[in-house]
């Protein structure tokens, strides 16, 4: 965990969907390693939980904050950003991470589309717009975290709404990483946690066991804190079934859909089914 100056004992952190999955995991280790924590999230009564067991965990209940709010409004998160202000005083890191999943298809129903959207999308840009100036500010270390998924890559059918949220959500953290690395003197950080298969409450019945497929929240937030020690942008997480390799390959295959003038999708698309099942069979592509 010990390598960005950001993520040390002492320092304050902001994450949002933190009542659980890959949130109350990440929160969970930074709180470890003895960070202050704020956690924000919908559902207030998973929060307070939440809440409650850190503050067990590392006893120091005073240095484990929560707030219940809605991402999608901007004064919530401004809110988010006061409260966590006034608690600790700074913010190394901040990881906007809540999300909802089920926005449908393209000619779905629109009030899915919206609320997709509101929460993925414009969740991440309310937490950049609150919290960037005043971290930059600061003049310490800091990252923000924003969580995307491959889903906002390769944008398989299934949820076009949750494609187009996490393909903002990968364009928006690209330009933010852009943008603060361009300003003079600036110790903020940008990075793309892109999860794998993870078994968490949007992606399963926590109540089943674990598929063999899915990595756990857990190995998630060791990922991210490795790939931050790192200092990668692109925190790309394998799981049990997805290696690096096929996922490199998956993104390659994606992209050169436009070079080779395919059709949108070809992954997908039954003339093409061979010809993917032999470009995934064959020699790497890519470095790796
Ligand atoms: N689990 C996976 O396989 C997977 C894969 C790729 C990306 N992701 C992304 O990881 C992130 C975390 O999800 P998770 O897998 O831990 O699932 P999760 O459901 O356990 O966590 C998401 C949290 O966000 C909260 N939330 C939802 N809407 C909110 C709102 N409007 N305001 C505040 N909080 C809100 C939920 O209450 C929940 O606690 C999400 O952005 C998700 O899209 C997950």
């Amino acid at each position: 965990m010990a390598g960005h100056p950001a993520i040390a004992a002492g320092r304050a952190a902001v994450i949002t969907g933190a009542a659980g999955g890959i949130g109350l995991a990440t929160a969970l280790k930074l709180a470890a390693a003895g960070m202050k924590v704020t956690l924000a999230d919908a559902n207030a009564e998973r929060l307070e939980q939440a809440r409650e067991g850190i503050a067990l965990t590392t006893n120091r209940p005073d240095e484990v904050r929560a707030l219940a709010l809605d991402v999608a409004k901007p004064a919530d998160v401004e809110r988010l950003r006061d409260e966590a202000y006034a608690a600790f005083g700074e913010v190394a890191v901040l990881m906007n991470n809540a999300g909802v999943g089920n926005g449908g298809p393209v000619l779905g129903d629109l009030e899915k589309w919206r609320r997709v959207l509101e929460v993925n999308l414009w969740g991440v840009i309310n937490g950049m717009q609150a919290f960037a100036p005043a971290m930059i500010r600061q003049g310490t270390p800091g990252v923000i975290i924003n969580t995307g998924s491959k889903q906002g890559i390769t944008t398989p059918p299934g949820d076009a709404a949750y494609n187009v949220s996490k393909a903002g959500v990968k364009v928006a953290t690209e330009a933010l990483a852009h943008e603060l690395r361009n300003i003079e003197g600036c110790k903020v950080t940008a990075h793309l946690l892109i999860p794998g298969f993870t078994f968490t409450g949007i992606t399963a019945n926590l109540d089943r066991p674990k598929p063999l497929g899915a990595w756990t929240a857990e190995q998630v937030a060791d990922f991210l804190l490795d790939g931050l020690g790192k200092g990668d942008f692109y925190i790309l997480c394998p799981d049990n079934d997805v290696t690096r390799d096929i996922d490199e390959r998956r993104i390659l295959w994606a992209a050169q859909d436009i070079i080779e003038n395919r059709p949108p999708l070809s992954r997908w698309h039954p003339d093409w089914k061979a010809p993917f099942a032999e470009f995934m069979k064959g020699p790497s592509p890519c470095r790796s």
